[in-house]
């Protein structure tokens, strides 16, 4: 039985209970929050047996070989490294970290450490996009042309999952000293490894616009300072030539979380949408392509995240998407930095 420490108990610890519940290997034996009495809450709602209010502490009593790291996106960094550290396999939340020296720096540590490294780009759990890649690396769309790929939510004006302008979980995301990298470092690492996953193969160069709307009389709430990014479009290159236009945006009223990748090629297209419960893969195929005609695809059963991270637990050896590949997502995010602030196209090294 591999013990699993919970670090961080908000709005995705949730998420990992649940998905954890299905693997019968693993037990979250302990949780931590910096949050005074919350830890202690979210242990006794969940069965676990401990709870800390530091890592350190919880470090101290040792009693787990893996954490998943479900801190904010600024705390990844020194909370990941103390937990190599402590000779600990990990499963960290996206964005592995606000910039890609960053990130790969927590990748060597935890390469030479010789210890699993996952991140959780929680939509690789789609059958859709899994059967996707397949179905593009088994050249059924022939030569890739066409990716357009976006990744729309609506929570900076919909309530559907509280109030954007009041609650902590939600302020933090739009604050850069409170380590956010604004809805790149949120959901556009999600849509850029959907995209490049779905595509098989890597973006190359990308000219990216970024937004940051006006939101509140005098941009910020109280400690918060609202100044990250609300809203990206690039296009960009992937390794074939094949042109790729990449939108993702908490503005995108009507779109609650929602996901899409049309992919078009030289002998047929597919179309993967997912809410990130539901997914579908549509494909217009061989004759089909003269009529424009689409068939959904049935899916198949899909290794999800955790079933991958406890199967790399098992093995010893390392599953995907690994730290080296969220590092390189990074790097498309600097780079759309880059250009946005340069106006120009950028090459991805
Ligand atoms: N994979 C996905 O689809 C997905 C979805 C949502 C969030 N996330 C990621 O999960 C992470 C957490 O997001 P969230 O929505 O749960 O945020 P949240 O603000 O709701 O929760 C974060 C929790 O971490 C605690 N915390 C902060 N610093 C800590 C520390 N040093 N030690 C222990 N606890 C600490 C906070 O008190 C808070 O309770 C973020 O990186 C986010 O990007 C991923």
């Amino acid at each position: 039985m591999h013990r699993l420490l919970l670090l961080g108990t908000g709005g995705i610890a949730a998420h990992h209970i649940e998905e954890f519940a299905r693997i019968p290997e693993c037990e979250i034996v302990a949780c931590v929050d910096l949050l005074p009495g919350k830890a202690k809450a979210f242990a006794e709602a969940n069965g676990i047996a401990r709870h800390f209010e530091s890592l350190e502490e919880a470090i101290g009593w040792g009693g787990f070989d893996a954490a998943i790291n479900a801190t904010p996106d600024g705390v990844h960094k020194a909370t990941t490294l103390a937990l190599i550290g402590a000779g600990k396999h990990i499963l960290c939340e996206k964005p592995l970290a606000p910039s890609y020296p960053d990130a790969l720096a927590m990748t060597e540590a935890a390469e030479s450490a010789g210890l699993v490294n996952m991140v959780n780009l929680s939509y690789r759990n789609s059958p859709a996009i899994q059967l996707a890649r397949k179905m593009v690396e088994a050249s059924e769309v022939g030569e890739l042309r066409h990716v357009e790929a976006a990744y729309r939510q609506s929570w900076l004006v919909s309530k559907a999952w509280g109030d954007a302008m009041t609650e902590p979980q939600w302020l933090w995301r739009q604050s850069t000293a409170h380590g956010s990298t604004g809805v790149l470092g949120d959901v556009g690492i999600h849509i850029l490894d959907f995209a490049s996953f779905g595509a098989a193969e890597d973006f190359v160069s990308l000219k990216a616009e970024l937004v940051t709307f006006p939101k509140v009389e005098g941009g910020r709430v109280g400690e918060y300072v609202l100044d990250a990014n609300d809203s990206v479009a690039m296009s960009a290159r992937l390794k074939s030539g094949a042109l790729a236009i990449v939108l993702a945006t908490r503005f995108a009223t009507g779109y609650a979380n929602d996901l899409s990748l049309s992919l078009h090629g030289t002998k047929g297209a597919l179309k993967v949408e997912t809410d990130g419960n539901r997914s579908t893969l549509s494909a217009c195929l061989r004759a089909d392509v003269d009529k424009g005609e689409w068939r959904e695809l049935q899916l198949p059963e899909v290794r999800r995240n955790a079933r991958r991270f406890a199967d790399a637990l098992i093995s010893g050896e390392n599953g995907d998407p690994s730290f080296r590949r969220a590092a390189d997502i990074q790097k498309l995010i600097d780079a759309a930095f880059e250009s946005s602030a340069s106006d120009r196209r950028v090459t991805v090294a």
